[in-house]
């Protein structure tokens, strides 16, 4: 059986008066039936590009430039209009981080969940209305059948996008594509919307691609992440395999600007500098102007994506990959140096960007 989805090579621009923006360059992935896959980077990495360009969503001056779109084996890329229309909602559905946009506030939150029901899986009235009740109870709306006949704005930020969810669940689809999904939340109800929506996906053996710029979102509910940076893959991994022994500088980055419970201080580290210009890109690795590892040979050639383990090009069965010259050049020990790990399993360290060094930000017990 082919994979659930297998993106190839993908590049997508867009033609600027500023001139031509490289949102996603060469990008390659892979998800599995039923995987949970994150995609984290900072603000205009290019996640919500890749998602849009999934679905066929790129509008001018956007052009999705080359690559394949594999859906179970099948190439999106090439399916008529109306092809590519079934496949949206039914097969692969999308969760955008503005409710509002998603909800037609016309309509009562229930009537336009079965209306959805009814068009895609051919159900009558009245079995969509249960199966609507059941969807909002699942997501965790109390009182779902007096809900059902609530207006969109009768329903806080959260409902809403609970009552998103259950339409985005209410087809079966194979893949929810959930972009920034619980950003304009607050902490708590982030959290237990993800911790649903990973159960919900869970039940129905759904497979979420969930694109977020927090890797705390990610660390909620997925199996395996990939970290975006300027349109491309920087680093690959199984969720674990990243947060305890991540190994591109950026990852490292975005780490450190987790808040984590019981931290003494509000402030969060953030990575120095921002995202480069996506029209002219750095020379050799994008990353380099904001390293504090970067060497002179990182502005010579842009690092491939390599399996951390063999140093060898990696494909999309690597485990564990990364694009830093660190591997390519098997320099050192890798960067783990960087990240100091509390024995006890606990905290984090970070990078101390002004200096390059390591400073350890975790809490021991005793030994200092
Ligand atoms: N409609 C558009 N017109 C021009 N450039 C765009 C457009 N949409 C996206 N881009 C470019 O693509 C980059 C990546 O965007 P996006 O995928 O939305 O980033 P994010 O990772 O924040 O979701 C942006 O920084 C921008 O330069
Ligand atoms: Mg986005």
């Amino acid at each position: 059986m082919p994979p659930l989805l297998e993106v190839k090579d993908l590049t997508v621009r867009f033609y600027t008066q500023e001139g031509v923006v490289t949102a996603v360059d060469n990008l390659s992935y892979r998800i599995e039936r039923g995987e949970k896959f994150g995609v984290v980077g900072e603000s205009g990495a290019g996640k919500s590009v890749t998602a849009l360009s999934v679905l066929r969503l790129i509008e001018s001056p956007g052009q999705i430039e080359s690559g394949e779109i594999l859906f179970k084996g099948q190439n999106l890329l090439e399916l008529s209009e109306s092809e590519i229309r079934s496949i949206r909602g039914n097969e692969i559905a999308m969760v955008f981080q503005d409710a509002q946009t998603a909800l037609n506030p016309v309509y009562t939150v229930g009537e336009q969940i079965a209306e959805a029901i009814e068009h895609h899986m051919g159900y009558s009235e009245a079995e969509a209305r249960d199966r609507t009740i059941q969807l909002l109870d699942r997501v965790g709306i109390p009182e779902a059948e007096t809900r059902f006949s609530d207006y969109p704005h009768e329903f806080s930020g959260g409902m809403q996008q609970r009552a998103i969810i259950a339409m985005a669940l209410s087809c079966d689809p194979d893949l929810i594509i959930a972009d920034e999904p619980t950003t304009a939340l607050d902490v708590t109800i982030e959290t237990q919307i993800l911790d649903e929506l990973r159960e919900l996906a869970e039940s129905f053996d759904t497979a979420i691609q969930l694109i977020t710029h927090d890797l705390g979102v990610i660390a909620e509910v997925c199996d395996r992440v990939m970290v975006m940076y300027a349109g491309k893959p920087v680093e690959v991994a199984p969720v674990e395999e990243l947060y305890y022994n991540p190994k591109h500088p950026y990852t490292v980055g975005l780490m450190s600007s987790i808040p984590r419970v019981g931290s003494e201080s509000d402030r969060l580290q953030t990575i120095p500098g921002t995202m480069p210009d996506l029209i002219e890109l750095p020379s050799g690795c994008s990353f380099h102007p904001r390293c504090p590892f970067a060497e002179e040979s990182c502005t010579r050639s842009e690092p491939p994506l390599t399996d951390v383990d063999s140093g060898r090009q990696a494909t999309l069965d690597t485990p564990h990959a990364a694009a830093c010259i660190e591997y390519t050049e098997g320099l050192a020990e890798g960067l783990t140096y960087a990240v100091e790990i509390d024995d006890s399993g606990g905290d984090i360290g970070a990078i101390d960007a002004a200096d390059g060094t390591a400073a350890a930000t975790s809490e021991r017990d005793g030994d200092d």
